[in-house]
């Protein structure tokens, strides 16, 4: 570890602007997140709706990547992305994943877990239909996770699709769609100075029970 730079110690940043108490939570831990969301997307944050996705593999191997959400409600997050690609492979190996937001300007983290199942087609039709033309060409063209010789390789494939469905709508492929990830712990992460964080965790019991705890930072 000897290339990085022992200035990085001193790179600090105090946390201020807010708390989290538990008579400030909603009891629905669905609720708090959107009261959490829609308070990130008023405040103009930019890729407010980026979230870690984690997976793991059958080997027990974590890997993460960056998404968008693109719906949520009830206790359902959803998420699009290629069914073939590494995060489907793993999905399919182990349906439990992990979503985490971090929303700096607001010095707030979420955290949720739960496990995944594929959107119906109907979702996933309606959310590719209204992507702008060259994403949906994009899905065409990309074997996302897979190797390629390069660059011009992918720019094959777009032209190759590009000739292929310019006079025409172009379809969903049936390899790309929708996952929704089904919530069963939530923990909302306000900073605090000195690092003595509030953490509010909700752990579900039972059908819509949910069991709300604070934990230490
Ligand atoms: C801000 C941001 C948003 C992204 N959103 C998506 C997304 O919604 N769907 C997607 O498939 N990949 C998205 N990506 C790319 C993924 O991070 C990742 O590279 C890709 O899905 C392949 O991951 P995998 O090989 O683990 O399956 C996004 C990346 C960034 C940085």
């Amino acid at each position: 570890m000897e290339e990085s730079d022992k200035s990085i110690y001193n790179l600090r940043h105090d946390f201020s602007k807010s708390s989290l108490n538990e008579t400030d939570v909603n009891s629905s831990p669905a609720l708090q997140f959107d009261s959490w969301m829609k308070q990130t997307l008023d405040s103009k944050i930019e890729e407010a709706l980026a979230m870690v996705l984690s997976t793991v593999n059958k080997e027990g191997q974590p890997s993460g990547r960056i998404l968008y959400l693109r719906e949520y409600g009830n206790d359902n997050f959803a998420f699009f992305t290629n069914y073939h690609s590494r995060k489907g492979e793993e999905l399919i190996e182990n349906n439990r994943a992990s979503l985490t937001f971090f929303w700096r300007e607001l010095e707030r983290q979420v955290r949720i877990e739960g496990t995944v199942e594929k959107h119906s087609k109907e979702a996933s039709d309606k959310y590719f239909y209204s992507r702008p033309y060259y994403s949906k060409i994009g899905a065409w063209s990309s074997p996302q996770s897979k190797v390629i010789k390069g660059r011009a390789e992918l720019e094959g494939f777009v032209s190759d699709f590009d000739k292929r469905y310019q006079t025409e709508d172009v379809p969903r492929p049936e390899y790309w769609g929708g996952y929704i990830l089904k919530a069963n712990y939530y923990e909302f992460w306000q900073g605090r100075e000195s690092r003595l964080h509030d953490r509010i965790a909700y752990t579900l019991q039972g059908e819509n029970n949910w069991k709300v705890e604070r934990l230490a930072p």
